[in-house]
């Protein structure tokens, strides 16, 4: 039954005003808490009445509620008010929160800040980090650790533990654009009283192996062990990988036709596993059982599992992992000879290929180049291109027509039938098309779209619209007549969401150089092509083959392409805009350019709040691969270890 209200005997109707005043007043609150938190408004920043009737109109404002529940929904009724940062002039401002551990980044346009939290959708971060410059981020997705086991064989020639380390390095790039943590155990994590116990009983090096692997998962606590000829091969939300993902493993297990490529199992179940394995009755006497033991090796699973009296729980339905173990790259990939450094090499090759091949697969529309208000902005593009050339550019790999083990019926890259590659003016919600977008700030688009080099808040007054990056990003998906707070929080789901991440990539226009793709996309993209139309080798003796690099993308139909000379001057533009930026971030508050660049972004609250998370999200998801990579650095299969510059050459130069 509603609760009746009363006041003084008398019941009280608690009537909501039209839902029109509704907005209205939330639009008023938050108006006068914005001049609370930042002070006056320059003039540039305050809202027009058109924009205000517009906003009172809008009906979509509060209908928030097809982006999920995760939105802090905007408060409709009244009761709930008094949650809004009212503006009260006579306590003392609210503390800025604490910064966190690892929370900025430098770049040449100062610090890169963020605060981790999970109120990350909210349309304006300086709302919780009560900092201009600091973006909310969601929470890192927790990686779960996935162990490998890699023992050098000490008789071996350096080179060949080096071209070891580098399929190591493939492995733990695979795993980490899947969203784990690839860890790579030695000796050293299986040592204790039961490794001494194993050694003393004298068994076959690759049965002691493979025993010592299963004693160093069980000191890691359980989790996932795999090989590291063992990768994930499919796209981000294919089952099994996202079921590996979830950390829950209730069961031990391994996987139909993978033989012992792959375990996961909780720590006890790996622990009681290994104690029986170990106190099977064959394993007292090993010379005796030579055989037996040999022949329990070879079987599915390996040593441990068929030691034990009853099989492990085996999947039958995981087809998103490849493991290229010697059986199979004998079988399959007759080009690749293991025995030899340069077989191992096309090892490599060949794996990097099927990861590649399994990304163009995953998106058979193509690469898209997101080019917002494309009339001017060819210069924001540059990087996008690149990058989308090389991903449609057939994989460089010894066996081209070759597919992955998992997939035997995969369709290789043809050259003469590339994968789409094109323009567009607007972001499309394809989940089988990637798509590659710039994000400018405001200071650089505006300078770009309106061929201006002086920018003042009398021009913006004037003839600047609003967010014009956002609003021409959002126009065709979410049509013309969502708010910009709509707009900003769809396109943080876009960069952010995880299952939305691996279909985009958002790079910001002020960096020149980008970093870090191999762990993006888990595979290096093709750094070699064909000089001509038809397949070659980088060199006389390579057995690796090249294709040749697509050209351009399709620009978008409808607008013209443009002049050489105009184009020119745009990259002069978006070079005088990045210096701008740059000076501003050095300078003064009361600095003019400063005053200058914050008028353009008060103008563009929405624009700028998507460059700065953008922005945020990117410099801390390399904090996080260079953090990991610095832990791993002694380790085998680190990129020190398998001689890869760090980082690609370390080019984080924003
Ligand atoms: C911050 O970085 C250091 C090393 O760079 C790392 O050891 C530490 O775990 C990181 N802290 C957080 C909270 O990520
Ligand atoms: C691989 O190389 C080794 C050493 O050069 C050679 O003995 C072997 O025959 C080769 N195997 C194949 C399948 O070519
Ligand atoms: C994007 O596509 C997904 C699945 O195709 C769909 O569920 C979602 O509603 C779409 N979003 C928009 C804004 O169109
Ligand atoms: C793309 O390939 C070319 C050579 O074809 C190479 O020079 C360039 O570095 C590659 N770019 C990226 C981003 O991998």
């Amino acid at each position: 039954m509603p609760v009746q209200r009363t006041v003084f005997g008398q019941p009280l109707a608690l009537r909501l005003p039209p839902r029109r005043f509704q907005l209205l007043f939330v639009f008023v609150l938050l108006f006068i808490a914005s001049i609370y938190a930042f002070g006056a408004p320059s003039p540039a920043s305050i809202p027009t009445y058109e924009q205000v009737k517009g906003a009172v109109k809008d009906p979509h404002l509060p209908d928030l509620s097809d982006i999920k529940d995760h939105i802090p929904k905007i408060p409709t009724e009244l009761p709930n008010l008094p949650k809004l940062p009212l503006p009260d002039v006579f306590s003392p401002p609210a503390h800025t929160p604490p910064e966190q551990a690892n929370s900025t980044a430098s770049s040449s346009y100062g610090a890169i800040k963020w605060l981790t939290d999970f109120k990350w959708r909210n349309p304006f971060s300086n709302k919780i980090t009560l900092d201009e410059n600091r973006a909310v981020l969601p929470p890192l997705a927790n990686r779960p650790p996935i162990y490998t086991y890699y023992e050098p064989n000490p008789k071996q020639d350096k080179k060949v533990t080096e071209a070891e380390n580098r399929l190591i390095l493939v492995w733990r790039r695979a795993w980490w654009a899947q969203g784990f943590q690839p860890t790579v155990l030695s000796h050293k994590d299986a040592m204790g009283p039961r490794f001494e116990l194993v050694q003393r009983m004298k068994l076959e090096s690759s049965v002691e192996l493979e025993i010592s692997r299963w004693l160093a998962w069980e000191k890691m606590g359980g989790g996932i062990l795999a090989n590291w000829l063992a990768l994930p091969m499919a796209q981000y939300d294919n089952s099994m990988i996202s079921f590996l993902r979830r950390a829950e493993y209730p069961k031990l297990s391994r996987v139909e036709s993978l033989q012992n490529g792959i375990f996961f199992g909780e720590a006890t179940l790996v622990k009681d596993a290994i104690n029986e394995a170990i106190n099977n009755k064959i394993l007292q006497d090993v010379p005796a059982n030579k055989e037996k033991i040999a022949k329990l090796a070879q079987q599915d699973g390996g040593i441990v599992v068929n030691l034990l009296s009853a099989d492990i729980a085996i999947d039958k339905k995981a087809n998103g992992l490849a493991y290229y173990n010697m059986d199979v790259v004998n079988n399959k990939y007759k080009t690749v000879n293991t025995t030899q450094v340069e077989g191992l090499e096309l090892l490599a090759d060949l794996i990097n290929s099927h990861l590649h091949l399994t990304f163009q697969e995953t998106h058979p529309e193509g690469i898209a180049i997101v080019k917002p208000l494309p009339e001017h902005t060819t210069a924001l593009t540059y990087n996008a291109i690149e990058i989308g050339r090389n991903l449609t550019q057939c994989p460089s790999s010894p066996m081209p027509k070759s597919c992955p083990p998992n997939r035997q019926k995969c369709k290789p890259c043809d050259p003469n039938k590339p994968l789409p590659f094109k323009v567009v003016p607007t972001f499309m919600n394809a989940t089988k098309q990637y798509s590659i977008g710039t994000v400018p700030h405001p200071y650089t688009l505006t300078s770009l779209h309106y061929m201006r080099e002086d920018i003042d808040a009398n021009f913006l007054r004037k003839e600047a619209g609003r967010n014009p990056w956002l609003t021409a990003l959002t126009k065709e998906l979410l049509g013309p007549d969502h708010s910009e707070l709509y707009r900003v929080l769809f396109f943080k789901e876009e960069v952010a969401a995880l299952r939305k991440a691996s279909h985009s990539l958002w790079l910001t226009a002020e960096r020149t150089t980008q970093a870090d793709l191999e762990w993006i996309f888990g595979f290096n993209l093709p750094q070699a092509a064909s000089s001509n139309k038809e397949p070659s080798s980088p060199s006389k003796d390579s057995e690796l083959i090249i294709f040749p690099r697509p050209g351009e993308p399709k620009a978008i139909d409808g607008v013209q392409v443009q002049e050489e000379r105009w184009i020119r001057n745009e990259e002069d533009r978006l070079k005088k805009a990045r210096e701008i930026l740059s000076k501003s971030r050095k300078a003064k508050e009361e600095d003019p350019v400063h005053i200058k660049v914050k008028e353009v972004e008060d103008w563009n609250l929405a624009d700028t709040e998507a460059w700065r998370f953008a922005r945020a999200f990117s410099a801390r998801r390399r904090n996080e691969r260079k953090d990991w990579e610095e832990k791993e650095k002694d380790y085998s299969g680190s990129e020190r270890k398998a001689g890869v510059k760090p980082g690609g050459g370390g080019r984080w130069s924003d």
